[in-house]
């Protein structure tokens, strides 16, 4: 198993190129279950999560090519002969769980493996189940499969979620494409990969309106065609490497960064002292002197602030001055990564979902343990701020979610090196 050895060394400076989304490439490559015609998505990231969909589409008869280094993803499912999304995939990553709805509405049934609980909480799909239901499918578990189907074809419903669940709105939308009239999902997710999923969808011939705001509404279609799609810019991403120079100062532009996708987080750095501009190939993030100040935050679904970018923003506020208080009010279990700061020197209670974090000085480097992709990336944070030499190992994680993050942080003079056991 890999380890990443970081150590401190100063402020950062010079640009970091940001990739396309993983949380929206791994909906979008299931959308390819849709239709008989190919569907091409452009500015794809390359990341073991990438490879994992690839081969749960490939074992279900779907063609993906990889180009181009990876960045393109070239889809056909034109023969589907297998509608079984096995456990053993299906374990490694939750997001398998998106075949479900493009199976249902394309071949009339499917058989899912019910992913399990996950290192950050338990993450049913009651309301995925639910959704599908409302459109006429019928849905059993039995061993530990989902077991769908719609012998007749599904129906367009009014679908009222109660949580505006990210994965069910798109396993719902994608189904509803294909549903014959039309649907409305309210409480939608109103997260940017669900816009570029939409996108994507009206691109091969869907019917959308709303997508990005509550209420989406979808005329089926009889059939979608194929299409070429570029993957919107990962904001989670983004929001981790402009966290890099605002912890340990400098200055880096992040090529590509898109002020409209993290404007709650953005508003968290400016109460925290760090300064951001727009500039024409992205975004500038600079902390040129003195501490950044404790900033309370309490994560929300799109637009507020994010859960995925809890983890890092904890860690900055780990040398902080003053106390900030973090809520986590997505996952009841995402504080793993607060242990592991502590072994660096950091001050931080945890009372069931809140953090309180009491700002020290300077962290010191330690070995330390990646619980999550998240969590992971926090922690090379840490180490990069922390004085001394800090060993992240279990980094696996990492590479579900972060491309060539090692260069990517050299490239703006970071000390990071990955060692192979
Ligand atoms: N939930 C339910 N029932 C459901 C579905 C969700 O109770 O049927 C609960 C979950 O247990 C969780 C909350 O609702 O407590 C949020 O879950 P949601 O469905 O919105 O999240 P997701 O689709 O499972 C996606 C991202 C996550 C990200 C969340 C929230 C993908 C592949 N994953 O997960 O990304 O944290 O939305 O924004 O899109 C990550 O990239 O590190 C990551 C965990």
């Amino acid at each position: 198993m890999d380890s990443i050895i970081v150590r401190g060394n100063g402020p950062l400076k010079g640009q970091i190129p940001i990739a396309g989304a993983k949380n929206a490439c791994l909906t979008l490559m299931p959308a390819t279950l849709l239709s008989e015609e190919p569907l091409t998505l452009t500015n794809a990231p390359r990341l073991s999560d990438i490879k994992t969909m690839s081969q749960l589409l490939s074992s279900l008869g779907a063609e993906v090519t990889s180009l181009q280094d990876g960045k393109v993803l070239a889809m056909s499912s034109h023969d589907i002969n297998n509608h079984v999304a096995d456990y053993d995939i299906v374990r490694k990553m939750r997001a398998s769980n998106l075949v479900l709805g493009p199976m249902l509405a394309r071949l009339g049934h499917a058989v899912v493996s019910l992913p399990g609980g996950c290192a950050i909480g338990a993450r049913p799909m009651d309301l995925h189940i639910f959704g599908l239901e409302k459109l006429g499918a019928e849905i059993e578990l039995k061993d530990g499969y989902l077991h769908a189907k719609a012998p007749n074809g599904l129906k367009g419903a009014v679908i009222e979620l109660s949580f505006a669940s990210v994965g069910a709105t798109e396993n719902i939308l994608m189904a509803a494409t294909l549903a014959k009239g039309t649907t409305v999902i309210k409480n939608a997710a109103r997260e940017p990969e669900i816009v570029d999923l939409a996108t994507c969808l009206r691109a091969m011939g869907a019917q959308i309106e709303g997508d990005g705001t509550s209420d989406i509404t979808v005329q089926g279609v009889d059939r979608l065609h194929g299409a070429t799609h570029p993957v919107v810019t990962d904001r989670i991403e983004l929001g981790t490497f402009m966290l890099a120079p605002a912890f340990c100062g400098g200055e880096v532009e992040l090529l590509g960064g898109r002020m409209d996708l993290v404007e709650s987080f953005v508003a968290k750095l400016h109460e925290a002292g760090i300064d951001v501009e727009e500039t024409d190939k992205g975004l500038k993030v600079a902390r040129k002197n003195g501490r950044v100040k404790a900033v309370d935050v309490t994560t929300e679904p799109f637009p507020g602030f994010p859960t995925d970018l809890q983890a890092q923003f904890m860690a900055m506020m780990c040398t902080a001055e003053g106390t900030s208080v973090l809520e986590e009010k997505i996952f009841e279990n995402r504080f793993m990564h607060a242990p592991e700061l502590v072994r660096m020197g950091a001050n931080i209670e945890v009372h069931g979902g809140t953090a309180t974090v009491h700002g020290v000085e300077t962290l010191k480097g330690a070995p330390v343990m990646a619980t999550d992709l998240r969590a992971s990336v926090s922690l090379i944070l840490a180490g990069l701020a922390a004085e001394g030499e800090t060993v992240v190992s279990r980094v696996y994680h990492l590479d579900r979610g972060y491309e060539r993050v090692e260069e990517k942080l050299s490239n703006v003079g970071a000390h990071i090196e990955r060692v192979s056991e």
